[in-house]
Formats: C-alpha cells, structure tokens, sequence
C-alpha cells in the first residue's frame, strides 16, 4: 500500500494531471487541454532561454521594426517561433494572430481544427536585457464557421480561456476559464507546471496603484483626477512589463493603469492580445478591466493591433477611474 503521505509523492498536481482531473470542464471544449499542454511546453522553452539569455547569445535587438513599429529583441522572433510551431503541432488552433505577426495566420490543413489562439509571445521586450521580468498573454476562442482574418476579430467575453506565462522570480502559467483561475508554477527539477495557486481570486482593497506617472501632463484633466485620488491612498508599484504589473495586481489587489494620452490616444496596449486576455481573467477572479468608458470584455476590434487604453483590477478603483473620466 503507498503511504499517499509519503515525501516521494507530489503535493501539488502537474498542469497534466490537472488537466485530466478537470477533464468534465474540457469536455465541452475538447482539444483546448492539448492546446494548453502545447503553450506549456514552449514556454518552458522560452523560460530556458530567458535565464540564459546573455548566454544563449539571445539578447537584444535584431535590427527589425515590427507591425507597431517597435524594435524587435531577438526574445521576441524566438518566443514567436516557438509558441507559433507548438500551436500547428497541437493541430488545434486554425488560426492565430500575434502581436509580431502583421497579418492573421491560417494554419494550413487545420481549417477544421477547434480554436483561434490570440498572444503576445514576449510582453515586456524593453526590460529583457536588464533581468526584470517578462510574459508571454493567450486568449483562445472557439472557432464558428469558416475561417478568414476577419473571424478573430471578436469581443474578449467570446474566449472560452485565457492564459499568461511570468518568467520573474519564478516562472508561472496562470490559467482562466469560465470556472476558475489557477497558477502553476515551474518546477524546474521535474520540468513540470505544477499546481501552485488553485482557485486564485482577487483580493479586497487596493493597496497598490500601477501607472507610468511620466505621462502624467499627457492625460486627461478626469484620468488625472483619478490617478491623484489613487496617489493619495495606494502605494505605488510600476514595472513596465504589462504581465508581471497584472500578476502582482492579481495576487496581492490593487489597480493597474495604462490610460491614453496626448501621444497615445488609443493609449499604448493591444486590445485584442493584451488587454482582453487579462480582462477574462481579472473577471472570473472578482475584478473589473475597463477603456475607461467601456468594458474591455465587451469591445469589438476593428484591427488585430488595435490599441485601447487598460485600466483593470479592483472593481470599485476601476468605477472610481471610470467615474472621474466620465465627468471630463
Ligand atoms: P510589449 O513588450 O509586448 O510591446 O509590451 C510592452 C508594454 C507593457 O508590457 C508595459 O505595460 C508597457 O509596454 C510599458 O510601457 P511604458 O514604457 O510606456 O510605460
Ligand atoms: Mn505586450
Ligand atoms: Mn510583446
């Protein structure tokens, strides 16, 4: 009889356990478990490469502009690669969009296949060199109907999951669907995901605000209003990298910010890789994501890179920041 007390057992579930013990949740969307063991698996690639990163030679920019006109890090062609090839290998994704890709791109032979994958492969490109954490954002949706560019362009209250990857202090996967969100942290002895923070909910107050306060004399008199009355009650945490500022605002509460501004009128974030994935999830934690004038769950993009101001977290900050916007 094996002692189930025993050191030798695990503790805590893999993400493959998991997703086999949840198996009713993935019934109604089957092929999504596959889909999230492909994401898994390249990001533990990229999770490698990222902690050797000045060694692997993988370090800085190769030189190219992308479709945002940004300065592509050599991080970023890889981390599309790679989570591109995992995605055609899983044979379930028909299609994605990527925030370094221009264009939609249709997976050959997989015009049947179930889902549409939407991703940031490497969010916080400006801070990789200088070791401060970065992220990779998926939103996934179900596919209806024949497939063409124009099909992932979609409200984020249509994904059936939404998942980011945190390469800090700890790499973790945090993983949304419509019944709960849960973070897996990687176990590096076992390259394994492993169960670390089941049933994860946002917590009450708001001890933290996060915004580039530079911009300050860019926005509005109403978002200015609103950001002074969180300087007046909040600590201030800012990052820079839109995944590790959403995953300390998810674990510990708070308020994340990145409004638009006189140079930034669409403001800076993408809505349909960026904003919406996180809002799926601060939603089924208890938290709200907001332009500022509407719910980020309920915008239609226009345009794969559409850009759309974020303010997402504690629900009652956020109607504060919608509040004082609305009365410009
Ligand atoms: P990306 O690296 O994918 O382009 O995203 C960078 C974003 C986001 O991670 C972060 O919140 C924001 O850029 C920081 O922008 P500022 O430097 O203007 O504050
Ligand atoms: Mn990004
Ligand atoms: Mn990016």
């Amino acid at each position: 009889m094996v002692e189930t007390s025993s050191p030798v057992t695990q503790p805590h579930s893999t993400l493959d356990e998991f997703l086999i013990a949840e198996r009713d949740r993935f019934r109604e969307l089957p092929g999504l478990d596959d889909v999230l063991r492909a994401v898994a698996g390249a990001a533990e690639r990229i999770n490698h490469l990222v902690r050797r990163a000045s060694l692997a030679g993988v370090l800085g920019a190769t030189g190219e502009i992308n479709v945002q006109g940004e300065v592509v890090q050599q991080l970023d062609n890889l981390g599309t690669e790679l989570f591109v090839e995992a995605l055609r290998r899983s044979g379930r994704i028909a299609a994605l969009a990527c925030e370094e890709l221009g264009d939609v791109l249709l997976i050959e032979g997989a015009e049947d296949a179930p889902f549409f994958a939407v991703f940031d492969p490497i969010d916080g490109s400006s801070n990789i060199d200088v070791a401060v954490p970065i992220g990779s954002i998926f939103g996934f949706y179900a596919r209806s109907g024949k497939v063409s560019p124009e099909s992932l362009l979609r409200p984020g209250s249509e994904q059936v999951a939404a998942a980011y990857i945190v390469y800090g202090s700890c790499t973790m996967l945090v993983l949304a669907t419509k019944e709960s969100v849960d973070g897996f942290t990687l176990d590096e002895t076992i390259g394994e995901f492993v169960l670390s923070h089941p049933g994860i909910t946002l917590p009450a107050g708001c001890p933290y605000y996060s915004v580039n306060e530079a911009y300050q004399d860019r926005w509005d008199a109403g978002m200015q209003r609103a950001i002074a009355e969180l300087r007046s009650r909040c600590s201030l945490r800012y990052v820079g990298s839109l995944v590790s500022d959403f995953h300390r605002t998810l674990l510990k509460g708070g308020i994340f910010a990145y409004p638009a501004d006189k140079k930034q009128p669409q403001g800076k974030l993408r809505l349909l890789y960026e904003a919406s994935p996180l809002a799926f999830i601060i939603e089924q934690a208890g938290g709200a994501a907001s332009s500022g004038r509407e719910r980020i769950l309920a915008m239609t993009p226009d345009a794969i890179h559409q850009r759309t101001p974020l303010i997402i977290g504690d629900s009652e900050a956020v109607a504060m920041v919608e509040q004082c916007v609305a009365q410009d």
